[in-house]
């Protein structure tokens, strides 16, 4: 088990070691992993290739790590308890013992399906336990994950599924959400019909809803598990192995395949897992995140059962079929530890405090948050009333590049201040830049955030695209990675994450690039262009605003039906999530000499703050009066 940080001297002392020799500490820890045999050297690295590998030549299975390693001391104790979307439905609980098991033999139905080492799986599923089988058998034998949130259209499913070339899709009839029935068959369908990679499509049955069946590629997932004994040998994986690739959104149209390798991806999520939350043996841990998203892949699957930790996974939302849902949730398994969004502490305290007045929750010890920036108030919400003023806030920033956390208070030992992510983790060296590239030293300073030497959670390239991966972290800041985030260090070296400095919008912690919306918006047959920006946000930290240039401006009255077949057509591209809030239809968009859309000032347009700055560079300064009258009709 990796160590674990007790004190504040302690943290400071691990902080100090990290920094004069960073090898020999995360050598350290490795070494606490079974290693079916030991790496070469412990880095090697170079951030202006850009290069990184950790442990390499190292040789493990992570699965093995997760239950060979667990089974004598805790097979009996519980890995995964899974909690359904109604709470009238039983739940499922699974010990390691269990776990194991189901992930041996749908290991075996991959290879059955001749899946091999470095092949991709697809997996479209909704939050079930099979979701959480699935990766780890894709890990037991090698193959690369890429799990695709179960939010997401055909058309983005069919885009990753293509560009990973994966050969076989994991999905399941249907989803469940709240109210809502998610047809997820119904979509994958649709998106196979141009997928040619797919050979087969395992459907898990989750609702028994009326499906399409074809049968040349279509098995159920049951029907598979009967096929197979739970008997399965872990695969040998070089430490630098892919373990997955995951999408995310980038400032240009196309998503980006995200890869992170074995080894140091394991050494990191465990290490900060255990630390940031101050986890302990028999606690029980509730992430309430996604697992399409890194959250849910580092911080309810891989991290905790590493950790040998029993991780609670819910189906659901929170407000169904109350809002009272995550704290009867909290009641009902005794957690210790809660971990969520932003979003989700604004859209609870809207609905007011009748919900969480009469709960108990005296299991709770940490209280986690994740994804945006925390305002101070949903802070001090969270603090007062989830946590009854007796847990920490562990603000926790990171990135789906850096595999983990990085940025946190770690829970109870680094005093914590609303809305400040505090200070980095051990084996982290935040910098802040400012425009020139200069390193600002000293406290009360304010700039870009980059890291300047890696950590052994860094994700190592793009899926296929070396090159745009050195483009979107390592040339803005020649030698640093930068997070593409703007952050302060305050006068006690506190960091305060700012947001994003790039074409990245964060809309209720998911992340949209605006380029990939105005593509979207694109699509529409009356639309000649957009200028899709970022909106401060009530509940969901930002909007999405959306200026729109249409070949016949609609007149004054007749734009809602425009508006809503653009909106039909951004959640058929992409996914309901990435639907504009605001769409202001307008001639033309401000734009300077060199012909670049001045996003600055419609961005503070859509704020309805004044000040533009300077317009008389723009080729077409009057329509700026234009899109500010107009901006006057849409708030
Ligand atoms: C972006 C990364 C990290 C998992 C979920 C999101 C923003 C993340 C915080 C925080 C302020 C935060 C940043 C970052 N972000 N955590 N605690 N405080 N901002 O992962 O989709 O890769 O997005 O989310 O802007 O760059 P992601």
């Amino acid at each position: 088990m990796v160590p674990k940080i007790s004190t504040l001297s302690g943290y400071l002392h691990e902080q100090q070691k990290s920094i004069a020799n960073p090898t020999g500490f995360w050598a350290n820890i490795a070494e606490t992993f079974f290693w079916r045999k030991k790496w070469k050297d412990v880095l090697d690295w170079d951030f202006n290739i850009p290069k990184v590998e950790w442990f390499k030549n190292g040789k493990l299975n992570i699965t093995e790590n997760i239950f060979e390693r667990h089974i004598f001391i805790q097979g009996e104790q519980k890995a995964l308890i899974w909690e359904p979307n109604d709470p009238d439905e039983p739940n499922i609980e699974y010990t390691y013992n269990e776990l194991f098991s189901k992930v041996k033999r749908f290991a075996n139905v991959l290879r059955r399906h001749s899946i091999k080492k470095g092949d991709r799986v697809a997996i479209y599923l909704p939050m079930v336990p099979e979701l959480a089988i699935a990766m780890l058998s894709c890990a037991r034998i090698g193959a690369i994950h890429s799990v695709i949130f179960a939010g997401f259209s055909a058309n983005a499913l069919q885009e990753r599924i293509n560009d990973a070339k994966a050969k076989i899709l994991i999905t399941a009839d249907q989803g469940l959400r709240g109210k809502k029935v998610i047809n997820l068959k119904e979509t994958a369908d649709e998106a196979l019909r141009s997928c040619p990679t797919i050979n087969s499509n395992i459907v898990v049955r989750r609702t028994g809803g009326t499906i399409n069946w074809n049968n040349e590629k279509d098995v159920w997932w049951h029907g598979e598990m009967d096929k197979v004994t739970d008997e399965s040998k872990a695969e040998t994986m070089d430490s630098e192995d892919p373990l997955f690739i995951l999408y995310t959104s980038g400032s240009t149209g196309k998503p980006k395949g995200v890869v992170h390798t074995t080894g140091g991806y394991m050494v990191y999520t465990a290490y900060t897992f255990k630390n940031v939350f101050q986890y302990s043996n028999g606690d029980i841990y509730f992430c309430a995140a996604d697992i399409g998203w890194i959250t849910g892949h580092s911080y309810i699957i891989y991290g905790p059962l590493l950790e040998g930790a029993t991780t609670i996974m819910f189906e659901g939302t929170p407000t169904f079929p109350n809002p009272s849902r995550y704290w009867d949730i909290i009641n009902k398994y005794q957690v210790n530890q809660f971990y969520t969004s932003p979003t989700a502490i604004r859209s609870l305290i809207a609905l007011g405090e009748e919900w969480i007045e009469n709960t108990e929750m005296k299991s709770l010890k940490v209280l986690g948050t994740v994804g945006e920036p925390i305002n101070e108030e949903a802070w001090h919400w969270y603090h007062d009333h989830v946590g009854k003023n007796r847990c920490p806030i562990v603000d926790t920033w990171w990135q789906t590049e850096t595999g983990g956390i990085m940025i946190s208070p770690i829970a109870g030992i680094i005093p914590t201040k609303p809305a400040f992510a505090t200070l980095p983790l051990p084996g982290i060296q935040p910098v802040i830049m400012d425009e020139a590239g200069n390193k600002l030293c000293g406290n009360s300073v304010e700039g870009s955030l980059c890291i300047q030497f890696p950590w052994p959670g860094i994700a190592r390239t793009h899926w296929n695209d070396h090159q745009r991966f050195k483009e979107s972290y390592f040339s803005q800041f020649p030698g640093y990675y930068f997070t593409g985030d703007g952050a302060k260090r305050d006068e006690d070296g506190y960091y305060r994450i700012l947001g994003r400095m790039d074409d990245v919008i964060n809309v209720a912690g998911h992340r949209l690039g605006t380029a990939e919306i105005e593509n979207a918006i694109n699509e529409h047959p009356l639309v000649s262009e957009s200028a899709v920006v970022g909106f401060q946000h009530k509940i969901k930290g930002q909007g999405i605003y959306a200026y729109v240039v249409c070949n016949d401006l609609p007149k004054k009255d007749d734009g809602e039906e425009l508006r809503n077949s653009i909106t039909k057509g951004v959640s058929k591209m992409i996914s309901p999530i990435a639907k504009p809030d605001k769409i202001q239809f307008t001639h033309s968009l401000p734009r300077t000499r060199s012909g670049k859309i001045m996003r600055r000032i419609l961005k503070k347009i859509a704020e309805g703050k004044g000040d533009y700055g300077d317009i008389s560079t723009l080729t077409n300064p009057e329509i700026v009066e234009e899109i500010i009258e107009g901006n006057k009709k849409i708030q």
